[in-house]
């Protein structure tokens, strides 16, 4: 087998990966944007922004869709409409982007870091229970990177303890899930509220942005009130203090661009996705992360495996990825665990409720969570998603090349790497 590119051989990959965003949606979102910008209205619920919520409401199975500025900004919202306040716990896993549990500091609640299960790398149900305290008041779910969590033992736990689900979907826009009922749902209609997040690299996106999906009519109306400074949606409703969080009209356009290759884009995403499980899957110490069988349709927002250096001779991951990274493979660890993360800096004074996360305060407490320890600082090999948008022959590259590794690994655990970019 060729020498390793890390070592001078040559890559398995030298042709580029398809672009990301696409030039298609830019062209058309082009054309869309400059329609918005002659219609005279700019912001402000104007006709692209209702057009894209209905759409994509519709798209995951949900009654209502409140356009936002972010992410970020649909969890905070969520969570201020599902009423959590001072000292309210909300579950959530411990490995995921910073603003599963900031939006939640930003309500003066306390995020309440449960473990992951180890074979989908999202929130464990079972540790999720674990967590409940008398001031537990939501769970969120992150489908993280797209692999969904088990959302029947989510929602049976929250009924049973009468907890608000606010699925975390920033990662999911177009996965399916067969309910127990039989029925398919999309992600983020599946407990009270789903948030998606539209930023650069996501798979739906307008640059920035967010939605929150809910098929609650009061609760989509006081995410509307709380996102547009507080104001009341209709006559006889309170007003609240809000913020702005809008969507202008450019950027619904650009989304409403992204919607119309969506199906297509899911569909190759997912049969891609499939195939590399298929095939990673049979090489020692590459445990693709697990599509449970109630996943009707997967979306992608990275490719992730584990990657077990027992059986790589002892290879770090931090040298698996240099590895495949020169076998022209992007690839990258995922997230840290939240409580690891260099801007996870909660201070007592700031947010007091949540103390126990200021290292100076005498309640700290060190999350536990030797799950996600490992897998987020050890063994999560994280794909970009446009990876997997060409050709059946495009992911066999990605298959070759960790093959490939795998059989030379014990270079890897010998030989300094030369310089590679
Ligand atoms: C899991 C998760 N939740 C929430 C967000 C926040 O989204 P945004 O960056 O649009 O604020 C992100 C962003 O990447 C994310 O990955």
């Amino acid at each position: 087998m060729a020498k390793l590119a890390i070592y001078g051989g040559e890559p398995v990959r030298q042709a580029p990966w398809p672009a990301w965003p696409r030039p298609e949606t830019a062209a058309r979102a082009t054309e869309l944007a400059a329609r918005a910008l002659t219609s005279g209205k700019w912001a402000g619920d104007g006709p692209m922004e209702q057009e894209f919520a209905t759409r994509f409401a519709a798209l995951q199975g949900a009654q209502h869709g409140v356009c936002v500025s972010s992410g970020t900004t649909a969890l905070q919202t969520a969570l201020e409409a599902a009423g959590i306040g001072f000292g309210d716990e909300v579950i959530v896993p411990g490995m995921t982007w910073i603003a599963t549990a900031s939006a939640v500091l930003s309500t003066n609640g306390v995020p309440v870091f449960a473990e992951l299960d180890p074979q989908t790398f999202c929130l464990d149900p079972g540790a999720a229970a674990g967590a409940i305290t008398p001031r537990t008041k939501a769970i969120i779910p992150v489908h993280v990177f797209g692999t969904m969590a088990d959302m029947d033992a989510i929602n049976d736990l929250a009924a049973r303890h009468h907890l608000a689900v606010i699925e975390d979907a920033a990662h999911a826009h177009g996965s399916q899930w067969r309910a127990p009922d039989g029925a398919v749902r999309g992600a983020g209609a599946l407990g009270l509220a789903g948030c998606f997040s539209f930023q650069a690299s996501k798979s739906l996106s307008a640059g920035e942005g967010g939605i929150v999906l809910t098929d609650d009519g009061d609760f989509a109306d006081r995410c509307w009130s709380y996102r547009n400074v507080g104001r009341a949606r209709r006559e006889g409703q309170p007003s609240v203090l809000g913020f702005n969080y809008r969507l202008s009209e450019v950027q619904a356009a650009t989304l409403l661009a992204g919607l119309e290759t969506l199906e297509g884009e899911l569909a190759t995403r997912d049969a891609n996705g499939q195939y590399l499980n298929r095939r990673l899957a049979q090489i020692p110490g590459i445990h693709p992360a697990r599509r449970d069988p109630r996943v009707v349709r997967q979306a992608y927002y990275g490719y992730i495996f584990a990657y077990d250096p027992l059986a790589w001779d002892g290879v770090p991951r931090s040298r698996f990825l240099q590895a495949i990274k020169a076998e022209g493979v992007q690839a990258g660890g995922g997230f840290p665990p939240v409580y690891r993360m260099d801007y996870w800096r909660v201070r007592k004074e700031r947010f007091p409720a949540a103390a126990r996360y200021d290292p100076t305060s005498p309640d700290y407490q060190e999350p536990n969570l030797p799950v996600t320890e490992r897998l987020a600082l050890e063994q999560q090999v994280t794909l970009p998603h446009s990876q997997l948008l060409g050709t059946r022959e495009d992911v066999e590259d990605i298959a070759r090349a960790v093959e490939k590794l795998y059989h030379r690994r014990a270079e890897l655990t010998q030989q300094p790497a030369v310089a590679i970019a």
